[in-house]
């Protein structure tokens, strides 16, 4: 197909903003979800439905049938994250846009130009080498709930051959990777009250509790100056990477100092400095707060003393660190670490297992092939610091999940200007179309 028309299509999909984190985008999500439907049909599948929720279902798709031959499940995500703040962006983030061989959107590489990639390299093979399986959920930034309860109600869904999942980047340009991690997340909201409402700071001050301050500190005794987390028993189960690891993470192409400038685009990197970046990223729990709500933050002053304040919050969990028992541990941390006349309460939003995936099987070796054959080198092993909540559950039938992905580091998701390099598409396209076919012949 030509690439206006390729380009065409895919801007009709950026152009729906199904932010899955706002019920005001519902109708949205709904229409993506359509966009995803219609584009299954296409390549001629049956049994195309949508499962689990009428607001945010997940796209099902079954390919056309070839006896004998594997069973691929396509994992994807319809869903994106809001575009705030909007006038950080060049151009708007639902009218996509080229610059300079990448189009700037929402989503463009996180993860819907990813999807199109797939579907359009699976359209381009004419007939399948393999029994596709689509799953293209539409709560992925969300939490993954819908996709979760369907693949625990019906964990057959992924009892496939192989599993791809493509969302995610290289980790330089001409360097394509398979990851054998991802964090997990744990996203909560700490509340904290001190008195019975907002107090006048000239009567009051200098001998009232101030919500504010209490909140502030005790975030800053969660995650201390030095950057460690001080929440007993959270560093117990994280195992440091194997020598072998970290020397071939040495290996990759980073420049910490580019890593600085360019992507961080801040003056200096904090963390436990100990530990190289890439441990920092990708081997190590974080604690990160999110936002401070309560107060006064009006335009003017307000003398007032705020009598309640809270905080939205998440840790990156590492492999061996299970989410529900790092819920407990922060709901104990955070009791401990406040004064007795400070009512606290933690309410957890939603989160997710790391995940873990050893590159055994022999699709491993052919995706590696595929992207060596196109782009001129195979993948490198990597981690990733993102999480992708489902990924444990579509292993439960012991399928290999494949995480990969054709972005570049830079793509800055969930950021202004996210965008998706040209040259990564139509490279991605080829990638996938080769590897279906290596995998339909193996
Ligand atoms: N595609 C990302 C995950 C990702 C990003 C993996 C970078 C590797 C490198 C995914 O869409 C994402 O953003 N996930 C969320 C999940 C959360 C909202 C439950 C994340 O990691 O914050
Ligand atoms: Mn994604
Ligand atoms: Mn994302």
């Amino acid at each position: 197909m030509d690439r206006d028309q390729l380009l065409r299509e895919l801007f009709d999909f950026l152009r729906i903003p199904s932010v899955s984190t706002l019920p005001t985008h519902d109708a949205d999500c709904r229409r993506a979800a359509e966009w995803v439907a219609a584009e299954l049909r296409k390549l001629g599948c049956s049994d195309v439905r949508f499962l689990g929720s009428d607001v945010h279902p997940v796209v099902w798709g079954v390919g056309p049938e070839v006896p004998g031959a594997p069973k691929v499940l396509v994992y994807g995500h319809y869903d994106v994250q809001p575009p705030d703040p909007l006038d950080e962006w060049t151009t708007p983030p639902f009218e996509p846009t080229i610059r300079e061989g990448r189009i700037y959107a929402r989503g463009s590489a996180d993860d819907k130009g990813q999807v199109f990639c797939l579907l359009k390299a699976i359209g381009a093979l004419g007939k399948p080498p393999v029994n596709f399986r689509f799953l293209i959920e539409g709560e992925e930034e969300s939490g993954s709930k819908v996709l979760f309860d369907l693949l625990k109600r019906e964990p057959d869904r992924a009892a496939v051959n192989v599993a791809l999942v493509a969302d995610m980047a290289y980790v330089a340009p001409g360097w394509p990777a398979v990851y054998t991690a991802l964090r997990g997340l744990c996203y909560g909201e700490i509340t904290v009250r001190t008195a019975q409402s907002d107090l006048h700071s000239g009567e009051y001050g200098g001998a009232a509790p101030n919500a504010h301050l209490e909140l502030s500190r005790l975030l800053t005794r969660l995650r201390g100056d030095d950057d460690r987390i001080n929440i007993p028993g959270l560093y117990g189960p994280v195992k440091r990477p194997s020598k072998e690891e970290l020397a071939q993470w040495r290996k990759l192409p980073f420049d910490e100092q580019a890593f600085l400038k360019k992507r961080v685009r801040a003056k200096a990197l904090v963390g436990l400095k100990k530990y190289s970046v890439h441990e920092r990223l990708w081997a190590l729990p974080t604690f990160e707060v999110h936002g401070i709500m309560g107060g006064f933050t009006g335009p003017g002053a307000k003398t007032v003393i705020p009598a309640q304040a809270s905080a939205k919050f998440s840790l990156r969990l590492v492999p061996n660190q299970k989410l529900a028992t790092v819920q407990r541990q922060v709901a104990a941390a955070v009791k401990k670490l406040v004064p007795k006349y400070v009512d606290v309460s933690v309410t957890f939003l939603h989160g997710a297992d790391p995940a873990v995936v050893v590159p055994r099987h022999p699709a491993f070796g052919l995706l590696s092939q595929a992207f060596k054959e196109v782009v001129g080198r195979g993948t490198v092993n990597a981690r990733a610091g993102g999480s992708i909540p489902v990924v444990p559950a579509l292993g439960v039938k012991g399928a290999p999940v494949m995480l990969t992905g054709i972005g570049l580091p830079d793509d800055r998701l969930h950021a202004p200007d996210e965008k998706l390099d040209l040259k990564q598409l139509w490279d991605g396209i080829e990638v996938f179309q080769r590897f279906f076919t290596l995998v339909g012949q193996a």
